[in-house]
Protein backbone atom coordinates (compact mmCIF):
# COMPACT_ATOMS: atom_id res chain seq x y z
CA UNK A 1 0.00 0.00 0.00
CA UNK A 2 1.55 3.60 -0.95
CA UNK A 3 2.09 6.02 1.79
CA UNK A 4 -0.37 8.58 0.49
CA UNK A 5 -3.04 5.65 0.63
CA UNK A 6 -1.78 4.13 4.12
CA UNK A 7 -2.16 7.96 5.47
CA UNK A 8 -5.78 8.79 4.59
CA UNK A 9 -6.27 5.19 5.66
CA UNK A 10 -5.28 6.01 9.21
CA UNK A 11 -6.98 8.92 8.88
CA UNK A 12 -10.08 7.59 8.18
CA UNK A 13 -10.14 5.30 11.58
CA UNK A 14 -8.94 8.20 13.73
CA UNK A 15 -12.42 8.43 16.05
CA UNK A 16 -11.32 11.69 17.43
CA UNK A 17 -11.33 13.34 13.90
CA UNK A 18 -14.51 11.21 13.42
CA UNK A 19 -15.93 12.80 16.14
CA UNK A 20 -15.00 16.00 15.18
CA UNK A 21 -16.15 16.09 11.83
CA UNK A 22 -20.02 15.66 12.52
CA UNK A 23 -19.42 19.20 14.59
CA UNK A 24 -17.55 20.91 11.23
CA UNK A 25 -20.39 20.47 8.74
CA UNK A 26 -18.72 19.15 5.08
CA UNK A 27 -15.25 20.50 4.70
CA UNK A 28 -12.18 20.32 3.14
CA UNK A 29 -14.03 19.44 -0.34
CA UNK A 30 -16.27 17.09 0.88
CA UNK A 31 -19.24 18.49 -0.30
CA UNK A 32 -17.84 17.33 -3.98
CA UNK A 33 -18.42 13.44 -2.97
CA UNK A 34 -21.06 13.49 -0.10
CA UNK A 35 -24.61 14.73 -0.64
CA UNK A 36 -25.20 16.86 2.22
CA UNK A 37 -25.25 16.23 5.62
CA UNK A 38 -28.96 16.31 6.36
CA UNK A 39 -31.27 14.42 4.16
CA UNK A 40 -33.53 17.90 2.81
CA UNK A 41 -30.29 18.81 0.98
CA UNK A 42 -29.31 14.77 -0.07
CA UNK A 43 -33.03 14.91 -1.77
CA UNK A 44 -32.10 17.81 -3.72
CA UNK A 45 -28.75 15.97 -5.12
CA UNK A 46 -31.52 12.91 -5.57
CA UNK A 47 -33.68 14.81 -8.01
CA UNK A 48 -30.94 16.65 -9.87
CA UNK A 49 -29.58 13.12 -10.90
CA UNK A 50 -33.46 11.73 -11.70
CA UNK A 51 -33.79 14.81 -13.70
CA UNK A 52 -30.95 13.59 -15.72
CA UNK A 53 -32.66 10.00 -15.82
CA UNK A 54 -30.40 8.57 -13.31
CA UNK A 55 -31.46 6.35 -10.26
CA UNK A 56 -29.84 6.66 -6.76
CA UNK A 57 -29.04 4.56 -4.46
CA UNK A 58 -28.93 6.52 -0.82
CA UNK A 59 -26.45 5.72 1.56
CA UNK A 60 -26.69 7.17 5.52
CA UNK A 61 -23.48 7.67 6.56
CA UNK A 62 -22.14 5.77 9.70
CA UNK A 63 -19.01 4.51 11.02
CA UNK A 64 -17.58 2.78 14.46
CA UNK A 65 -21.07 1.38 15.71
CA UNK A 66 -20.04 -0.63 18.89
CA UNK A 67 -23.06 -0.50 20.82
CA UNK A 68 -26.96 -1.58 20.35
CA UNK A 69 -27.87 1.97 21.13
CA UNK A 70 -25.76 3.75 18.29
CA UNK A 71 -26.85 0.71 15.91
CA UNK A 72 -30.84 1.47 16.37
CA UNK A 73 -30.15 4.69 16.31
CA UNK A 74 -28.96 3.95 12.61
CA UNK A 75 -31.36 2.06 12.05
CA UNK A 76 -33.85 4.47 12.83
CA UNK A 77 -32.14 6.80 10.66
CA UNK A 78 -32.65 4.64 7.75
CA UNK A 79 -36.03 3.85 8.53
CA UNK A 80 -36.56 7.63 8.25
CA UNK A 81 -34.70 7.61 5.01
CA UNK A 82 -36.91 5.10 3.20
CA UNK A 83 -39.73 7.31 4.18
CA UNK A 84 -38.31 10.11 2.55
CA UNK A 85 -37.94 8.39 -0.66
CA UNK A 86 -41.65 8.01 -0.12
CA UNK A 87 -42.56 11.40 0.55
CA UNK A 88 -39.93 12.92 -1.84
CA UNK A 89 -41.21 10.42 -4.70
CA UNK A 90 -37.66 10.10 -6.07
CA UNK A 91 -36.31 7.39 -8.18
CA UNK A 92 -33.91 5.66 -5.70
CA UNK A 93 -32.97 2.73 -3.56
CA UNK A 94 -31.12 2.22 -0.19
CA UNK A 95 -27.42 0.72 0.30
CA UNK A 96 -26.87 -0.29 3.52
CA UNK A 97 -24.14 -1.69 5.59
CA UNK A 98 -24.51 -4.20 8.52
CA UNK A 99 -21.82 -2.91 10.55
CA UNK A 100 -23.36 0.35 11.26
CA UNK A 101 -27.01 -1.75 12.40
CA UNK A 102 -24.90 -4.00 14.56
CA UNK A 103 -23.41 -6.64 12.70
CA UNK A 104 -20.21 -6.27 15.35
CA UNK A 105 -22.27 -5.76 18.63
CA UNK A 106 -24.37 -9.02 17.74
CA UNK A 107 -25.39 -11.31 14.66
CA UNK A 108 -29.18 -11.97 15.75
CA UNK A 109 -29.35 -8.66 16.65
CA UNK A 110 -28.53 -7.00 13.17
CA UNK A 111 -30.42 -9.77 11.68
CA UNK A 112 -33.41 -8.09 13.29
CA UNK A 113 -32.05 -4.87 11.93
CA UNK A 114 -32.45 -5.58 8.93
CA UNK A 115 -35.33 -7.95 8.28
CA UNK A 116 -37.04 -4.41 9.83
CA UNK A 117 -35.50 -2.53 7.39
CA UNK A 118 -35.97 -4.72 4.49
CA UNK A 119 -39.90 -5.38 5.37
CA UNK A 120 -40.33 -1.46 5.75
CA UNK A 121 -38.59 -1.32 2.15
CA UNK A 122 -40.95 -4.21 0.82
CA UNK A 123 -43.95 -2.28 1.80
CA UNK A 124 -42.63 0.84 -0.34
CA UNK A 125 -41.36 -1.27 -2.72
CA UNK A 126 -38.02 0.24 -2.44
CA UNK A 127 -34.66 -2.08 -3.23
CA UNK A 128 -32.15 -2.65 0.11
CA UNK A 129 -28.49 -3.42 -1.10
CA UNK A 130 -26.27 -4.87 1.50
CA UNK A 131 -23.47 -3.23 0.66
CA UNK A 132 -20.07 -5.61 0.97
CA UNK A 133 -17.03 -4.36 3.48
CA UNK A 134 -14.26 -6.48 4.51
CA UNK A 135 -13.30 -10.32 4.14
CA UNK A 136 -13.90 -10.56 7.92
CA UNK A 137 -17.86 -9.71 7.36
CA UNK A 138 -17.81 -11.53 4.31
CA UNK A 139 -19.68 -14.84 5.41
CA UNK A 140 -22.10 -13.06 7.97
CA UNK A 141 -22.84 -10.90 5.40
CA UNK A 142 -23.99 -13.57 2.85
CA UNK A 143 -26.04 -15.66 5.71
CA UNK A 144 -27.86 -12.86 6.46
CA UNK A 145 -28.46 -12.02 2.66
CA UNK A 146 -29.48 -15.58 3.04
CA UNK A 147 -32.06 -15.73 5.89
CA UNK A 148 -33.40 -12.46 4.07
CA UNK A 149 -34.23 -14.02 0.53
CA UNK A 150 -36.43 -16.64 2.58
CA UNK A 151 -38.86 -13.99 2.51
CA UNK A 152 -38.17 -10.50 0.55
CA UNK A 153 -37.29 -10.49 -3.02
CA UNK A 154 -35.98 -6.48 -2.54
CA UNK A 155 -32.50 -7.49 -1.26
CA UNK A 156 -29.33 -8.39 -2.98
CA UNK A 157 -25.38 -7.52 -1.94
CA UNK A 158 -22.26 -6.76 -3.35
CA UNK A 159 -19.62 -9.18 -4.68
CA UNK A 160 -15.77 -8.51 -4.88
CA UNK A 161 -13.66 -9.21 -8.05
CA UNK A 162 -10.37 -9.46 -5.96
CA UNK A 163 -11.64 -12.61 -4.04
CA UNK A 164 -11.16 -15.89 -4.97
CA UNK A 165 -13.86 -17.19 -3.89
CA UNK A 166 -16.21 -14.44 -5.57
CA UNK A 167 -17.11 -17.01 -8.65
CA UNK A 168 -18.73 -19.63 -6.65
CA UNK A 169 -20.20 -17.22 -4.62
CA UNK A 170 -21.88 -15.65 -7.64
CA UNK A 171 -22.58 -19.18 -9.09
CA UNK A 172 -24.74 -19.55 -5.79
CA UNK A 173 -26.50 -16.02 -5.97
CA UNK A 174 -27.63 -16.78 -9.87
CA UNK A 175 -31.27 -15.09 -9.82
CA UNK A 176 -30.44 -12.50 -6.96
CA UNK A 177 -29.66 -8.66 -7.68
CA UNK A 178 -26.06 -8.14 -7.61
CA UNK A 179 -23.61 -5.61 -7.36
CA UNK A 180 -20.25 -6.26 -8.97
CA UNK A 181 -17.06 -4.09 -7.83
CA UNK A 182 -13.33 -4.56 -8.07
CA UNK A 183 -13.15 -4.52 -4.16
CA UNK A 184 -11.56 -1.64 -1.78
CA UNK A 185 -10.52 -3.20 1.40
CA UNK A 186 -6.99 -4.30 1.86
CA UNK A 187 -6.85 -7.95 1.83
CA UNK A 188 -4.27 -10.58 2.10
CA UNK A 189 -2.49 -12.71 -0.63
CA UNK A 190 -4.50 -15.89 0.92
CA UNK A 191 -7.91 -14.94 -0.08
CA UNK A 192 -7.39 -12.20 -2.80
CA UNK A 193 -5.82 -11.54 -6.31
CA UNK A 194 -3.39 -8.66 -5.54
CA UNK A 195 -2.44 -7.58 -9.16
CA UNK A 196 -4.33 -4.68 -11.07
CA UNK A 197 -4.80 -6.67 -14.10
CA UNK A 198 -5.69 -10.34 -12.21
CA UNK A 199 -8.24 -8.53 -10.19
CA UNK A 200 -9.27 -6.78 -13.64
CA UNK A 201 -9.76 -10.16 -15.83
CA UNK A 202 -11.66 -11.36 -13.27
CA UNK A 203 -14.05 -8.57 -12.83
CA UNK A 204 -15.13 -8.63 -16.56
CA UNK A 205 -15.31 -12.79 -16.33
CA UNK A 206 -17.61 -12.32 -13.14
CA UNK A 207 -19.63 -9.48 -14.94
CA UNK A 208 -20.17 -11.62 -18.16
CA UNK A 209 -21.19 -14.41 -15.65
CA UNK A 210 -24.04 -12.89 -14.19
CA UNK A 211 -24.69 -11.19 -16.98
CA UNK A 212 -26.23 -13.96 -18.51
CA UNK A 213 -28.01 -15.57 -15.45
CA UNK A 214 -31.33 -14.29 -14.01
CA UNK A 215 -30.44 -12.24 -11.54
CA UNK A 216 -30.47 -8.24 -12.49
CA UNK A 217 -26.31 -7.45 -12.91
CA UNK A 218 -25.31 -3.59 -11.18
CA UNK A 219 -21.50 -3.00 -12.89
CA UNK A 220 -20.17 -0.30 -10.13
CA UNK A 221 -16.66 1.07 -11.40
CA UNK A 222 -15.44 4.31 -12.53
CA UNK A 223 -13.15 2.14 -15.30
CA UNK A 224 -13.83 3.22 -19.12
CA UNK A 225 -12.15 0.36 -20.15
CA UNK A 226 -14.38 -2.31 -18.32
CA UNK A 227 -17.43 0.06 -19.22
CA UNK A 228 -16.37 -0.40 -23.15
CA UNK A 229 -16.23 -4.10 -22.79
CA UNK A 230 -19.18 -4.29 -21.34
CA UNK A 231 -21.36 -2.18 -23.67
CA UNK A 232 -19.70 -4.62 -26.41
CA UNK A 233 -20.49 -7.64 -24.83
CA UNK A 234 -24.64 -6.62 -24.28
CA UNK A 235 -24.57 -6.16 -27.99
CA UNK A 236 -22.51 -9.60 -28.95
CA UNK A 237 -25.29 -11.56 -26.65
CA UNK A 238 -28.01 -9.44 -27.28
CA UNK A 239 -28.55 -8.94 -23.64
CA UNK A 240 -31.55 -6.54 -22.62
CA UNK A 241 -30.87 -3.57 -21.54
CA UNK A 242 -33.12 -3.87 -18.76
CA UNK A 243 -31.55 -6.50 -16.74
CA UNK A 244 -28.36 -4.89 -15.89
CA UNK A 245 -27.27 -1.23 -14.87
CA UNK A 246 -24.04 1.05 -14.76
CA UNK A 247 -23.18 2.56 -11.19
CA UNK A 248 -21.13 4.99 -9.54
CA UNK A 249 -20.47 7.25 -6.50
CA UNK A 250 -21.66 10.50 -6.37
CA UNK A 251 -18.93 13.47 -7.57
CA UNK A 252 -16.65 10.94 -9.76
CA UNK A 253 -16.93 11.22 -13.45
CA UNK A 254 -20.06 12.96 -13.34
CA UNK A 255 -20.26 13.72 -17.29
CA UNK A 256 -19.82 10.52 -18.80
CA UNK A 257 -22.49 9.14 -15.85
CA UNK A 258 -24.88 11.61 -17.65
CA UNK A 259 -24.14 10.48 -21.06
CA UNK A 260 -24.29 6.61 -20.36
CA UNK A 261 -27.88 7.74 -19.31
CA UNK A 262 -28.43 9.24 -22.21
CA UNK A 263 -27.17 6.65 -24.45
CA UNK A 264 -30.04 4.59 -22.94
CA UNK A 265 -28.28 2.62 -20.50
CA UNK A 266 -29.83 2.28 -17.11
CA UNK A 267 -27.68 4.14 -14.34
CA UNK A 268 -27.72 4.65 -10.22
CA UNK A 269 -25.21 6.64 -8.75
CA UNK A 270 -24.29 5.77 -4.97
CA UNK A 271 -25.28 8.97 -2.90
CA UNK A 272 -23.70 9.31 0.44
CA UNK A 273 -24.95 11.46 2.96
CA UNK A 274 -25.04 12.61 6.65
CA UNK A 275 -22.70 14.19 9.39
CA UNK A 276 -20.31 10.86 9.33
CA UNK A 277 -18.80 12.14 6.16
CA UNK A 278 -15.40 12.07 7.36
CA UNK A 279 -13.79 8.40 6.91
CA UNK A 280 -15.74 7.83 3.56
CA UNK A 281 -14.19 11.02 2.49
CA UNK A 282 -10.64 9.94 3.78
CA UNK A 283 -11.19 6.43 1.95
CA UNK A 284 -11.80 8.64 -1.47
CA UNK A 285 -9.12 10.41 -0.60
CA UNK A 286 -6.85 7.48 -0.24
CA UNK A 287 -8.24 5.56 -3.54
CA UNK A 288 -7.27 8.85 -6.17
CA UNK A 289 -4.02 11.32 -5.48
CA UNK A 290 -6.78 13.80 -7.73
CA UNK A 291 -8.79 14.30 -5.17
CA UNK A 292 -6.13 15.30 -2.86
CA UNK A 293 -5.10 18.05 -4.68
CA UNK A 294 -9.09 19.54 -4.54
CA UNK A 295 -8.68 18.73 -0.83
CA UNK A 296 -5.91 20.71 -0.64
CA UNK A 297 -7.42 23.68 -2.71
CA UNK A 298 -10.59 23.45 -0.55
CA UNK A 299 -8.12 23.67 2.56
CA UNK A 300 -6.17 26.28 1.44
CA UNK A 301 -8.72 28.35 0.08
CA UNK A 302 -10.92 28.46 3.21
P1 LIG B 1 -10.18 1.81 -10.69
O1 LIG B 1 -10.02 2.65 -9.45
O2 LIG B 1 -9.49 0.49 -10.79
O3 LIG B 1 -9.79 2.72 -11.91
C1 LIG B 1 -9.58 2.16 -13.21
C2 LIG B 1 -9.30 3.28 -14.19
O4 LIG B 1 -10.49 4.05 -14.40
C3 LIG B 1 -8.27 4.31 -13.70
O5 LIG B 1 -6.96 3.85 -13.95
C4 LIG B 1 -8.65 5.53 -14.51
O6 LIG B 1 -8.14 5.41 -15.83
C5 LIG B 1 -10.16 5.42 -14.56
N1 LIG B 1 -10.80 6.20 -13.48
C6 LIG B 1 -11.20 5.74 -12.28
N2 LIG B 1 -11.77 6.72 -11.56
C7 LIG B 1 -11.72 7.83 -12.30
C8 LIG B 1 -12.14 9.18 -12.11
N3 LIG B 1 -12.75 9.59 -11.00
N4 LIG B 1 -11.91 10.07 -13.11
C9 LIG B 1 -11.30 9.69 -14.26
N5 LIG B 1 -10.87 8.42 -14.49
C10 LIG B 1 -11.09 7.52 -13.53
N6 LIG B 1 -16.29 -1.80 -2.84
C11 LIG B 1 -16.51 -2.75 -1.88
O7 LIG B 1 -15.57 -3.43 -1.46
N7 LIG B 1 -17.78 -2.93 -1.38
C12 LIG B 1 -18.85 -2.22 -1.84
O8 LIG B 1 -19.98 -2.43 -1.36
C13 LIG B 1 -18.62 -1.24 -2.85
N8 LIG B 1 -19.66 -0.50 -3.36
C14 LIG B 1 -19.42 0.35 -4.43
C15 LIG B 1 -20.48 1.02 -5.05
C16 LIG B 1 -20.26 1.81 -6.16
C17 LIG B 1 -21.41 2.50 -6.83
C18 LIG B 1 -18.94 1.96 -6.69
C19 LIG B 1 -18.66 2.78 -7.93
C20 LIG B 1 -17.88 1.33 -6.07
C21 LIG B 1 -18.10 0.54 -4.94
N9 LIG B 1 -17.04 -0.10 -4.30
C22 LIG B 1 -17.30 -1.05 -3.32
C23 LIG B 1 -15.63 0.30 -4.59
C24 LIG B 1 -14.95 -0.59 -5.62
O9 LIG B 1 -14.69 -1.86 -5.06
C25 LIG B 1 -13.61 0.04 -6.08
O10 LIG B 1 -12.73 0.13 -4.98
C26 LIG B 1 -13.72 1.44 -6.66
O11 LIG B 1 -14.87 1.57 -7.47
C27 LIG B 1 -12.49 1.74 -7.54
O12 LIG B 1 -12.40 0.87 -8.63
P2 LIG B 1 -12.97 1.21 -10.10
O13 LIG B 1 -13.57 -0.04 -10.64
O14 LIG B 1 -13.89 2.38 -10.04
O15 LIG B 1 -11.73 1.57 -11.01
Amino acid sequence: MGVTRSFFIALSKNQALNSGAKKWGLKLGAGKVVAGTDINSMMQSVKELNANGIGATIDNLGEFVRTKEEAIQAKEAILETLEAIQVYGVNAHMSVKLTQIGLDVDFAFCLKNIQEIVAAAARYDIFINLDMEDYAHLQQTLDILEALLKDYDNVGTVIQAYLYRSEKDIENLQNVRLRLVKGAYKESEEVSLQDKKEIDDNYLKLIKIHLQSSGYTSIATHDHHIIEEVKAFVKEKNIPLNSFEFQMLYGFRTEMQKDLAKEGYSFTTYVPFGQDWYAYYMRRLAERPQNINLALKSFVSK
